[in-house]
């Protein structure tokens, strides 16, 4: 116990430790950094526009509950447990077993989403500098489409911008996450959801508003197949960063009386506000002025601009919020780097500088077969899915599912409920037997069955 620092954490440990995580609150943050992200305010609305609308919500709510909190919880117990990287924690939790292989795909995960999420990240940041500079604000589809497009299918741009985000993301992690950061992130997220609520009631009150409403929450169930639920309980996966040792490694961070459950609900249900919230500002927009639900990932990029086209202060208020946006986006890329320079940290034995810089040079590279998808590599295309999409669906829809099964069932039939209870309940001071017993449930029967269905069935085995 000698070497036993803040907040219960080994000096061992702390080698990779960023500063923050020993506080309550810098974990909430953290976490919900990790969290809300583009998964809330681009994806989200991207899916569900082309999957449907509200009967896509429902599934997803429905994956959220019965599948995400549960493998929420259980990540970060394996994470507390094992105090490591995604690998070594599982590797601590169970030794001799193959478990720690969950760990090993999420790493390759980690990558692969930001593969793409840094491209995306970029078109973020580009948004400030046209927002400021260019003549983006319009309630005509064809001129924010075309804006759009223009950034789109330009490589040089779709790079650049690309390597930008990356720079910045790598030099946070190389620098330590710093209270600066957490201090920021403490400030913003709050001014990002007053943001978000602002332009909600301004998209509200456009003239044929309730037809986007409509859609956003009047299920369609006609629309549901297995594919769609696919998407949806993708969607739930890479929303809560679970299924791919993110949780595990922040989990390694968190202090021993830290109250796991009740965090992780309050990060669930936040992250679930500001993905309906980003729904509430998008789909009457796109109703309103003639959009088109099913654009797919410009949506985000086309339907913004006219809301703030179409109220007082709009340009600056569309300044704001893609700042804003862009430090949520900032949020969650520290997490997946994190993921991976943990691991390499750990088990390569690399310092914390050549690891960031080995895996920033990567995702450049690899990240830009991702940029390039738009457009000079817009014609090839891997199992019919441009590179953009492919490393999307690889991780999104089969390596996290899959992870989270294995997850569902070494906690649910190899650590068992005993286990889960003293690791959950930290040794019996917390009072929530009750809500453990209700989850473990979930995450024995319910959670496994449900994504392995839903995984073949996706994959057209039905
Ligand atoms: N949850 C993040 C978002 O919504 C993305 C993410 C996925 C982060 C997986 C970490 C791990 O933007």
């Amino acid at each position: 116990m000698a070497e036993q620092e803040k907040g219960g954490v080994s000096a061992e440990v702390r080698r990779v430790l960023p500063d923050q995580f020993t506080t309550g609150l810098g974990v909430l943050f953290a976490t919900l950094g990790s969290a809300v992200g583009l998964g809330n305010i681009w994806k989200f609305p991207s899916l569900a526009g082309s999957n449907g609308g509200a009967a896509f919500l429902v599934i997803y709510l429905i994956c959220t509950v019965l599948v995400g909190l549960p493998i929420m919880l259980t990540e970060q117990m394996i994470g507390r447990k094992g105090r490591g990287d995604a690998v070594t924690a599982l590797k601590r939790v169970a030794p001799g077993k193959a478990w720690w292989l969950i760990g090993a795909a999420g790493v390759l995960a980690a990558f692969l989403i930001m593969a793409f999420y840094t491209e995306v990240a970029g078109w973020v940041f580009a948004y400030i500098f046209k927002a400021i500079f260019g003549n983006i604000l319009s309630t005509n589809p064809e001129v924010t489409s075309a804006a759009f497009g223009a950034l789109v299918s330009s490589p040089a741009q779709s790079l650049i911008w690309q390597w930008v985000d990356l720079l910045i993301v790598g030099a946070i992690i190389v620098f330590g996450v710093s209270k600066g950061i957490e201090a920021a992130t403490k400030r913003l997220m709050p001014i990002l959801f007053i943001l978000l609520v602002i332009v909600g009631i301004r998209s509200l009150t456009l003239p044929g508003a309730a037809q986007g409403l409509a859609f956003l929450f009047k299920p369609d169930f006609t629309k549901i197949t297995f594919g769609v639920v696919l998407a949806a309980l993708g969607l739930a996966f890479f929303k809560l960063s679970i299924g791919m040792g993110c949780m595990i490694t922040y989990g390694g961070y968190y202090g021993e009386d830290q109250n796991i459950p009740a965090m992780a609900t309050r990060v669930v249900l936040s992250d679930l506000a500001v993905s309906l919230l980003a729904g509430i500002a998008i789909f009457p927009v796109v109703f309103a002025f003639g959009f088109e639900p099913a654009i797919g990932p410009s949506l985000l990029f086309i339907t913004i601009p006219s809301v703030f086209a179409s109220m007082p202060l709009g340009n600056i208020f569309i300044v704001f919020f893609f700042v804003l946006t862009f430090i949520a986006s900032v949020g969650a890329q520290l997490s997946l780097l994190e993921v991976i320079v943990a691991f390499l940290v750990n088990r390569l034995n690399m310092n914390r500088v050549k690891a960031t810089i080995t895996t920033v040079v990567s995702l450049a590279l690899v990240g830009s077969l991702a940029a390039l998808s738009g457009n000079v590599l817009s014609k090839v295309l891997v199992f019919g899915k441009s590179f953009f999409d492919l490393f999307d669906f690889i991780s999104s829809n089969m390596i996290l599912p899959l992870g989270g099964l294995f997850l569902a069932i070494f906690a649910g039939w190899v650590w068992g409920y005993p286990r889960f209870k003293v690791a959950l309940s930290n040794e019996g001071r917390l009072n929530n037997a009750g809500f453990l017993r209700f989850v473990f449930f979930l995450l024995k029967v319910v959670t496994p069955v449900l994504v392995f269905v839903v995984l073949l069935g996706g994959l057209g085995v039905f």
